[in-house]
């Protein structure tokens, strides 16, 4: 226990500190972990918690990730795509609710029709939303994967503000392990290169609890993560997902697993103080208190899911996927009810920033 005293205190941690430290299992110590965490981010954030509206508005994807329920080749998946007034209508709906900003998720495509369309409706979201209570409009994140600097640029001069692109895993082994040959390390890393240069603020994440996936790579991608200087963290459980390649190959339980995923978010506040951290909605999967343990555990943002229901069940990257029928007025309350009951606040009408990207 010492030890760990002395590492919780620590401002500079090796690596294997930090592999340490995500190892922990037994509960004491990982409450401990989480309780510094938490000291960590209510000392430099305060209770506030940041909300986006979460707008899935296609699942069509020129992407194969081994994965991932949406892959390109499922075929048995019924592909859908929001015109651009029903992505108004969702957006606007945030914007009433009090949702500073929405995050706008889809599959992966690069063709000249995808990147007007998408151009459009951050435009007209900009301009549409604003209001005495938004002065300056919904803040807008994009969640959209490889682009080329050009589309990148013009997405942002159209007013978007935060892209998340997460690199998955921060080794290039396990990147291609679970890629197919096509998608290269290297290029998502250039890709978060170019977002940066641009102007974006940025964020990552990676999977967790993959096969083969150590916790030395896991304290590698909390490495990545400081180096590439990031803002904002999303990082979640792997599922394993029916019907794609990877269906079987889970080896934690669900315990390990949610054990493993908060251990993440508690390192990854204490490494990385002023950053962003999500409760994502995979920690949901895994048990119905997984967004509240995350905020336990150091995250200080929350992404409610505000898609029209009519297509909520054919966005499945992973299976149990939370909320698909819940209204997201229904979905708004209890959000309040779960925000009330840790003792942590909503930040409405926010954009809510991370306090790293505001430093630049
Ligand atoms: N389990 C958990 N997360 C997944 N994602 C895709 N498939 C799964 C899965 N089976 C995550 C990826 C991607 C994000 C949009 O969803 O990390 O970056």
């Amino acid at each position: 226990m010492d030890h760990l005293n002395e590492l919780l205190a620590s401002r500079s941690h090796s690596r294997s500190d930090i592999a340490f430290l995500l190892g922990l299992s037994c509960p004491d110590a990982a409450l401990s972990l989480e309780s510094a965490a938490l000291k960590s981010t209510l000392a430099r954030m305060g209770p506030g918690v940041s909300t986006r509206g979460l707008i899935e508005f296609s699942n069509l994807c020129t992407c194969n990730c081994l994965y991932c329920g949406i892959r390109r080749a499922n075929q048995g998946v019924q592909r859908y795509w929001l015109d651009e007034d029903e992505v108004l209508e969702n957006a606007l709906w945030c914007a009433e609710a009090g949702y500073g900003s929405v995050v706008l998720q889809a599959g992966e495509r690069r063709d000249p029709a995808f990147i007007d369309y998408l151009t459009r409706c951050v435009t007209r979201i900009r301009k549409e939303s604003v209001s005495a209570t938004l002065p300056q409009g919904l803040g807008i994140t994009l969640s959209v994967g490889e682009q080329s600097p050009e589309t990148y640029q013009r997405w942002f001069d159209a007013g978007a503000h935060r892209y998340l692109l997460r690199i998955e895993s921060a080794n290039p082994r396990l990147f291609s392990a679970i890629h197919p040959p096509e998608q290269q390390w290297s290029r998502r890393v250039r890709c978060l290169e170019s977002l940066k240069a641009i102007g974006w603020q940025l964020g990552t994440g990676v999977l967790i609890g993959l096969p083969g996936q150590t916790l030395d790579d896991l304290a590698g991608d909390i490495l990545f993560f400081r180096e590439l200087d990031c803002d904002m963290i999303g990082m979640g459980p792997w599922l394993a997902t029916p019907d794609t390649p990877m269906q079987g190959q889970d080896r934690l339980s669900r315990a390990e697993l949610l054990r493993r995923a908060l251990n993440m978010i508690a390192v990854t506040r204490l490494l990385l103080p002023d950053v962003n951290i999500a409760s994502t909605t995979a920690l949901e999967a895994l048990s119905p208190r997984g967004r509240e343990l995350g905020l336990r555990a150091g995250a200080n943002v929350i992404m409610p899911n505000v898609t029209s229901p009519r297509v909520r069940a054919l966005y499945q990257l992973y299976p149990d996927k939370p909320g698909l029928n819940q209204d997201r007025g229904e979905s708004r309350a209890s959000l309040e009810a779960l925000l009330a009951s840790c003792g942590r606040e909503p930040r409405w009408n926010q954009w809510g920033d991370s306090l790293h990207a505001r430093r630049h």
